[in-house]
């Protein structure tokens, strides 16, 4: 099993959480995912470039974007994915493309963005493996799957561990092997994946996928003038 506990459909839990979902998640941040979601949004700025595209997937009430509208990135680069109607209405603010779907089948194309973020919502799907994959299969070559997730990792402290059961009592999530993560990146081809460090029980991970040989990932991109162009396994 991927996780350490079986998990229904979450869909409903977040329905219902949404209007007061930001309260509740701003406390999870402060004590326990912060760094987690610092190092996922300094990897996000560093990477965007004007002209790429991002999907954020599991958008809830658009957190991510919101930040990143603020800063200058451009509506039109932007699509918010998320299964809760409730969640996306919290979005109503944001200029930019809201689907309705679930990672375990994303309704895009294969290769479809430059930057694909997911940020504490692979943990809530019924089937992680299967969501890992399909987020793997709209980055384009040369772009980069960015990922924060709850992590079974040692907690430290009495807040990590109580942030921890409040998770898994209210049903809205559980705790991922980091390792199983990067294996099943890492079983997709053309994807390295570098784990970025940070305390809490949470992970960052950024998977840039590599693209063909001959080809410059900073053709396609500026910001990405950094991924490795190797050679596909
Ligand atoms: C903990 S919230 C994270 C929201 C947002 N990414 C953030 O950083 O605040 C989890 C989100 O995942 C969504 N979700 C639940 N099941 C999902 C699925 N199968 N596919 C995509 N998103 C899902 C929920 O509706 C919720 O908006």
């Amino acid at each position: 099993m991927f996780g350490q506990n079986r998990m229904g459909d979450t869909v409903k839990h977040y329905d219902q959480l949404a209007s007061r979902y930001d309260r509740l998640h701003r406390r999870w941040l402060r004590h326990a995912g912060g760094e987690a979601q610092a190092a996922l949004e300094a990897l996000v700025r560093a990477l965007a470039a004007p002209g790429q595209n991002l999907l954020d997937a599991g958008c809830g009430t658009g957190h991510l974007a919101r930040s990143l509208l603020s800063e200058g990135m451009s509506a039109e680069q932007v699509t918010l994915l998320d299964p809760s109607r409730q969640m996306l209405d919290q979005c109503a603010d944001l200029p930019v493309e809201k689907v309705t779907g679930r990672l375990e089948a994303l309704p895009f194309a294969d290769a479809a963005f430059d930057i694909v973020t997911c940020v504490w919502a692979l943990e809530t799907t019924t089937d992680p493996d299967l969501a890992v994959t399909e987020l793997c299969r709209v980055v384009r070559p040369g772009g980069v799957l960015c990922l924060a997730f709850c992590a079974d990792v040692p907690v430290r402290g009495l807040t990590h561990s109580v942030m921890r059961h409040a998770l898994l009592y209210r049903g809205t999530g559980r705790f991922l092997s980091r390792q199983r993560v990067i294996e099943t990146i890492e079983s997709q081809r053309g994807f390295t994946v570098r784990s970025i460090p940070s305390n809490g029980p949470a992970a960052t991970l950024l998977a840039k996928r590599c693209a063909p040989v001959g080809v410059s990932a900073g053709s396609q991109s500026k910001g990405l003038n950094q991924a490795p162009i190797c050679r596909r396994s």
